[in-house]
């Protein structure tokens, strides 16, 4: 994720292939400064609009390997670069793995091997069993090559960070979850594993210093750290815009990690920000499509209702006296459709991370999937400044002078857990 890609060289009117594809379905409202203020989502969306795209079972399905299984070529950074299979081999076994953070996908595992880990057969004190489980690609976000015993090559899919499991078989050992988040994982430890000089002193203390369900998307380009909230891949098909800062469509934000965080192959240019990436052959933009399908077919997770009077008092809070909803509206609880992003005053967070993105603006965050323990329990906001609902709710209390009793901030926090 950080070698030294160059920032420089941005030439204007020279949008890449991948960027130009992105940017055709949204001819009217793009210019090389990016989305114009006011966008429709039906132009951004094209599964948005009334008679959109049907979602293809074929299509899907392609999206679906795309999101867990494609490295878009990216061994070449996590294994050339990084040398992560010698790492694996000789440091990670499952439990170190498991510590780390990472999944395993009981569905991909052989009848016998499942057996065998159910009956306390398998070492999970061996990496040697990491190259095993990689083998049957068993790791969520990981892809192995495996030639006899020996782990060959490496790279990182989609699903690392937004992909969990259901814990079914044991804790971090179940069935695939796709687009939830891994609030578990930590980024930082394992890129911090890799022996490679690239990863210099002080990015290795930054790194280590991020902790599970964090990251920093954009250090590789302007050296500064502000950790982000690993956010859910689901439930955007009504959204406009993705990312905390509603940079771009979801492809937009898809090319710009595939290439210059994952180190897929291709290019990506956007003036906006100076990055200008080139890493050919182009293995990411034929891709896109099919991605983004399978996206907007993720649902976020059904909230958990318990007191379904208090949901109704907090609801009415939420619409009424918390003022909630003038921003957090319509399907998606969000008015970026509208076309409307918040400055970071105006909504009481920290401009540092706005200030390194496209729009130096948040975004109204739509609202789902946001209590479903043990997965899905906060933090909240861009930069987790809020670790509970509860955080959440006294952050707007402070920012916009409400007066709430704690009879109603419970009973907001009540709806939240719905949503
Ligand atoms: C190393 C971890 C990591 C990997 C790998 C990764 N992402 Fe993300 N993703 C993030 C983080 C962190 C953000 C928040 C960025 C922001 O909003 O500015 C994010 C944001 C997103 C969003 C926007 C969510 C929203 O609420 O708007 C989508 C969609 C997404 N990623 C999809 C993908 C896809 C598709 C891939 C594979 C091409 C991918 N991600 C790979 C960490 C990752
Ligand atoms: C002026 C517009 C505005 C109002 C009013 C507003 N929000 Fe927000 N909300 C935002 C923005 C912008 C963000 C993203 C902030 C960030 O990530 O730093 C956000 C984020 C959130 C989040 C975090 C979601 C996540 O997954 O991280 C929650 C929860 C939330 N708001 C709930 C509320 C509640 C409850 C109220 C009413 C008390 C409220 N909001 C009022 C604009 C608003």
């Amino acid at each position: 994720m950080f070698s030294s890609v160059s920032a420089s060289g941005v030439r204007k009117h020279s949008f890449s292939i991948v960027l130009a594809a992105i940017v055709a379905g949204m001819a009217a409202c793009s210019t090389d400064e990016g989305p114009a203020a006011t966008v429709s989502p039906s132009e951004l969306n094209p599964l948005f609009a009334k008679g959109g795209t049907a979602l293809s079972p074929q299509v899907l399905a392609e999206g679906q390997r795309i999101f867990r299984f494609d490295t878009f070529g990216d061994e070449t950074y996590w294994t050339d670069t990084l040398h992560m299979p010698d790492t694996i081999s000789k440091v990670v076994s499952p439990l170190a793995a498991l510590g780390l953070g990472l999944k395993v996908d009981i569905d991909a595992l052989p009848a016998s091997l499942q057996a065998a880990l159910a009956a306390g057969d398998v070492d999970l004190n061996s990496p040697a069993t990491t190259t095993v489980l990689l083998s049957h690609d068993a790791v969520v976000g990981l892809k192995g090559t495996v030639s006899g015993t020996t782990l060959t090559r490496v790279g990182i899919t989609c699903a690392l960070c937004h992909s969990t499991v259901d814990n079914s078989f044991a804790p971090g050992i179940g069935h695939r979850l796709d687009g939830w988040p891994n609030r578990d994982l930590n980024v930082g430890e394992i890129v911090a594993l890799s022996p490679s000089p690239v990863i210099s002193t002080a990015l290795r203390a930054i790194l280590k210093s991020w902790g599970p369900g964090r990251y920093d998307p954009r250090i590789n380009f302007d050296g500064i750290n502000t950790p982000l909230v690993m956010p859910g891949a689901y439930g955007l098909r009504q959204v406009a815009l993705e990312t905390f800062t509603g940079d771009g469509p979801v492809s937009y934000w898809n090319a710009y990690v595939a290439i210059t965080q994952m180190h897929g192959h291709g290019t990506f240019v956007d003036p906006r920000i100076g990055v200008s990436v080139s890493n050919p052959p182009e293995l990411v933009g034929p891709k896109l499509d099919a991605l983004r399908a399978y996206q907007f077919s993720l649902s976020a997770p059904a909230g958990v209702a318990t007191d379904r009077a208090a949901v109704q008092r907090g609801k009415d809070v939420f619409m009424g006296a918390g003022g909630c909803a003038t921003c957090h509206y319509g399907v998606a609880f969000t008015d970026v459709n509208d076309g409307i992003l918040h400055s970071p005053a105006s909504v009481g967070q920290d401009a540092t991370y706005a200030n390194r993105t496209a729009t130096k603006m948040y975004r109204t965050t739509p609202l789902r999937g946001l209590w479903h323990p043990p997965q899905l329990q906060g933090p909240y906001f861009h930069d987790g400044s809020a670790p509970t609902l509860e955080a959440v709710v006294a952050h707007y209390v402070t920012t916009f002078g409400l007066t709430l009793s704690s009879q109603q901030r419970a009973d907001l926090v009540t709806y939240l857990k719905t949503l």
